[in-house]
């Protein structure tokens, strides 16, 4: 559920209001990376006892959608990631995504294919970077780049950018043992 407005504080709302003045101005390839340095402020600027980021830390939800953008689309996640928590190797499609952690250390591997690409069904994935998000530490993941993430310290609060709503569209899974590649159909 997004944020009790009473109790969301200035950090937050500057942030929003960043982003959309970015989404209205900046429609380019280094959009991404002005999210990215606007998600480094916010996390920089925001103390753990403002009331915002007292209850996302208090409430300990594994994954709350903070903020969704009626005019741009744009969705905002909060995530607190327990010990043990991670996925498998995904893209998002056509969409892009910044991570920034705010707590705790989360692991996210970027994968390279070793083989041709021609088989839609089946990726031979080799760990390429791994990127390892401590506090403060943001990365945008671009279109089509494969990665997964991993909790290596937890509690990991973690805030995800999402260009667009994931849920609507077309994504990619692999099975790094297996070789398979699954489609994530959007739900309706
Ligand atoms: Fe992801």
């Amino acid at each position: 559920m997004a944020l009790d407005p009473a109790t969301t504080s200035n950090t937050f709302d500057r942030y929003i209001e960043e982003l959309r003045s970015l989404w209205r101005d900046s429609q380019d390839a280094e959009l991404p990376f002005k999210v990215k340095a606007a998600m480094e402020r916010m996390i920089a600027s925001t103390s753990p006892d403002d009331p915002w980021m007292a209850e996302i830390i208090r409430d300990a939800d594994p994954s709350r959608e903070l903020y969704r953008d009626p005019d741009y689309g744009f969705v905002q996640m909060g995530h607190v990631h327990p010990e043990g928590h991670g996925n498998t190797p995904h893209d998002h499609g056509p969409c892009w995504v910044v991570y920034g952690a705010y707590t705790g250390l989360t692991e996210i591997p970027l994968y390279e294919r070793a083989d041709d690409g021609r088989n839609a069904d089946k990726a031979d994935l080799r760990i390429k970077e791994v990127h390892r998000l401590g506090p403060g530490v943001v990365y945008p993941y671009l279109t089509g780049q494969i990665h997964s993430t991993q909790v290596a310290e937890p509690p990991a609060v973690v805030f995800r950018f999402l260009s667009a709503d994931l849920t609507k569209i077309l994504r990619r899974r692999y099975n790094l043992e297996t070789g398979d590649v699954s489609l994530i159909e959007p739900q309706s």
